[in-house]
């Protein structure tokens, strides 16, 4: 019997609610399988806030090294909104990234053909859609030196900078290129180039890197029309690697082709352990009702099972089970429309897990 540690953080708002259908998919492939996924309970975020003052304790970060993966669920809410930055939910997730050093992350956005008419966009703009986001973590303006609000001769002034060595831009875009000869062999790089010296640094190193890819075909966009070309022609896209705060922003848009952003996934990857998280945040606009769509972190479950435990069949067989309770109708209200079934969170993660015993 193969043994796993799971650091689990359920965080807030509707983090615990979609975590544990999530952990109800994990125990049925485990019982399938002849798995053992220990799960040890670890706080992040507002939670440990509230137990602890503090968004990210060192026990913590201590634990989840300890364990093979983390499998997080999202924080933060208006609860929180107005503490100081350090004791902010979103600081100590932010924290755990850098701690595990998970430069990569993976977000991908595909288009269930179950799901076309649930998309804002008409479906034969988003049918087939198939994009791997790659987005730097633990790196760019989220986490570059000088930041704060300062006062100077009494104006107040806020500061962020942004920052990529060139061994930060090589090893996201290398992994890049790497995703992308496993897939179908093509790569954009997004950047603001006409502006930002460092998106110049981050395109010289794209072009140097591609050199050793000859196979793959890759462009330069600028973020602002790969903005508009998500939504022009999302189809031209295979795999977009780009800095932190852009792949934040194109890693939502992509999700709205999708249907919902309770549909994405993501697997952060690169360091000692990898965490596996939703693209969506804690949705305080919808907790506690038991409506947020599972799916997101359900997938994020089988990322985990894909990219850090090589359980690949396990994972397929996640995903091939949603795919199946799509199909036969079930849809929570987001990604609800005429004709289908309308389920509940709990419902979702019940169906996913019964169906995995019938999947081919
Ligand atoms: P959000 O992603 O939480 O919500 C945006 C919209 O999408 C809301 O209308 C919400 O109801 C909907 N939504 C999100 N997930 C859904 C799901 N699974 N099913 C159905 N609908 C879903 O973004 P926000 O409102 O900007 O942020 C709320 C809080 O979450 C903030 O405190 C933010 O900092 C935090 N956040 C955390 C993470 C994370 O921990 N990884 C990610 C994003 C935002
Ligand atoms: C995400 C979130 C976070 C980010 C926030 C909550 C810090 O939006 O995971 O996409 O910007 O990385
Ligand atoms: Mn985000």
């Amino acid at each position: 019997m193969d043994k796993f540690r799971i650091a689990v953080a359920e965080g807030d708002g509707i983090g615990p609610e979609v975590v544990a259908e999530a952990i109800k998919v994990l125990d049925e492939i485990a019982s399938r399988f002849n798995h053992e996924f220990v799960y040890e309970k670890v706080y992040i975020g507002g939670i440990a806030v509230d137990k602890f003052d503090d968004p990210l304790p060192d026990s913590e970060v201590e634990k989840i090294l300890s364990c093979d993966a983390l499998f997080f669920g999202a924080v933060g809410g208006p609860k929180w909104d107005n503490l100081p930055r350090q004791k902010r939910p979103e600081t100590g997730m932010l924290k755990i990234r850098k701690a595990l050093g998970d430069f990569a992350n993976l977000r991908p956005a595909k288009v269930f053909d179950e799901l076309v008419d649930a998309s804002t966009l008409k479906p034969e703009v988003v049918q087939g859609i198939d994009i791997l986001v790659v987005r730097e973590l633990i790196g760019g303006i989220y986490f570059g030196q000088p930041k704060g609000i300062v006062e100077e001769d009494g104006i107040k002034k806020g500061i962020n900078t942004m920052v990529y060595t060139e061994p930060e831009i090589e090893r996201i875009v290398r992994l890049a290129f790497e995703l992308a000869m496993q897939r179908r062999k093509k790569l954009t790089s997004v950047d603001k180039a006409n502006v930002l010296d460092v998106s110049q640094l981050w395109r010289d190193v794209v072009d140097r890197v591609a050199k050793d890819y000859p196979e793959v075909e890759y462009n330069h966009l600028l973020v602002d029309n790969a903005a508009m070309q998500l939504v022009r022609n999302p189809k031209q896209f295979d795999v977009i690697v780009t800095g932190n705060i852009f792949g934040d922003i194109l890693s939502d848009e992509a999700s709205m082709l999708t249907g919902s952003i309770g549909m994405l996934p993501s697997a952060s990857i690169g360091g000692n352990v990898g965490m596996f998280e939703p693209i969506h945040g804690s949705a305080p606009d919808i907790a506690g009702l038991g409506i947020a769509n599972p799916i997101a972190q359900i997938e994020s479950a089988a990322m985990m099972l894909k990219y850090d435990f090589k359980l690949d069949k396990e994972a397929e067989i996640i995903e091939k089970a949603v795919d199946m309770v799509l199909k036969m109708g079930y849809r929570t209200p987001d990604i609800m429309s005429e004709g289908k079934r309308k389920v509940n969170t709990q419902q979702m993660g019940d169906l996913i897990a019964k169906t995995i015993g019938d999947v081919e």
